[in-house]
């Protein structure tokens, strides 16, 4: 007598067989929607390498904040493009500008939205990296970690006090997680919470983004800060660094080339992890679904759910509102 047939394709049977042995489940809730606000303009303006997706002026920030909260997404993280830019980034720590004014007018329409600001000067700086510029002895010019760290600070508690729920450091120097908490805290922010960008990796995927934020280096480019695509070991040294120093929530981006990443980190650190699935990612699902090869709104599930599956908490996306709608919310 030989083995009966196991039979896996008994659960597969119907929908509600399906969905009660699925191990991983996405809602709207576990989204946060990036999104745009430039100062300098009256009305949306839509990014063309991003479908969907438009810079916002800030008379839409009231409206925008309601229609999320309406789709069922309880997350948002601001960026900002000012009106003027320096080599210092100075218009990032002006309280009237584009993110500080977003974030009062989306927490006052809609209170419980959690509101996170994106903390980085290249959105601000006329050459368009992540720090401030410095030139060694040797004549190359290198992003001064140190003197990038302390406006960090500053922008972090600029966020805070218009009323960000969470700040989000994204420019990759050294000591900065730490730096942040010591300055919230003595501001008395200590229940601003600190969702790092533990890991970001000097990605070709950012590519639409530095249209979207107008924020592409004038002249070299991130390697110097942003991590090494081979390395995933030093994603655990990095991540451990931010925990170690205080962050409450870690991240991984891009997500889906570093799928193993997230699954690295999720199982080295206890603490909430986020992933964000950038915009090149984006862009890549509508233009191949826009020549007809896929199948958009499966794939677009499909792709949120291996980052969930692969163990990310929550989902940085600009696939948010879409697929909150398809999930029915
Ligand atoms: C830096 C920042 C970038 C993104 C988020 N924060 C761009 C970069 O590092 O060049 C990219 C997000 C995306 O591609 O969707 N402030």
């Amino acid at each position: 007598m030989g083995f009966p047939v196991i039979r896996p394709r008994r659960l597969r049977l119907t929908p509600e067989l399906r969905s009660l042995v699925r191990e991983t489940t996405l809602a709207p809730s576990d989204f946060v929607y990036p999104m745009f606000f430039n100062a300098a303009i009256d009305a949306p303006r839509p990014i063309k390498t991003m479908p969907g997706i438009d810079q916002l002026p800030l008379s839409a920030a009231r409206a925008e904040a309601k229609r999320i909260r309406e789709r069922g997404v309880s997350s948002v993280i601001l960026f900002g493009l000012p009106k003027t830019k320096d080599e210092r980034g100075s218009s990032g720590l002006d309280p009237d500008g584009p993110v500080p004014r977003a974030i009062a007018e989306m927490k006052s329409a809609v209170p419980e939205l959690v509101v996170m600001a994106d903390v980085c000067v290249d959105e601000y700086t006329d050459h368009g990296h992540c720090g401030i510029l410095h030139t060694l002895p040797n004549g190359n010019v290198e992003v001064d970690n140190d003197a990038t760290v302390e406006i960090l600070s500053e922008m972090g508690i600029v966020y805070a006090k218009a009323g960000a729920d969470v700040v989000a450091p994204s420019d990759m120097m050294d000591g900065r997680v730490g730096a942040m908490r010591g300055a919230l805290d003595g501001a008395g922010f200590t229940n601003t919470t600190i969702l790092s960008y533990a890991v970001k990796y000097a990605s070709a995927f950012y590519g639409p983004f530095r249209d979207a934020a107008d924020c592409a280096p004038k002249f070299g480019d991130r390697a110097g800060y942003q991590m090494d695509p081979g390395n995933a070991r030093e994603a655990l040294r990095e991540a451990a660094l931010d925990e170690a120093e205080g962050a409450d929530m870690l991240m991984v981006k891009p997500a889906l080339s570093y799928l193993d990443v997230i699954r690295d980190v999720k199982k080295a650190s206890n603490l909430p992890l986020g992933a964000y699935n950038v915009s090149g990612e984006y862009a890549m699902l509508h233009a191949a679904a826009a020549s007809g090869m896929i199948d958009l709104n499966r794939a677009m599930l499909e792709v949120l759910t291996s980052i969930r599956r692969a163990g990310a908490d929550f989902i940085l996306t600009y696939h948010a509102l879409a697929a909150a709608e398809l999930l029915g919310g």
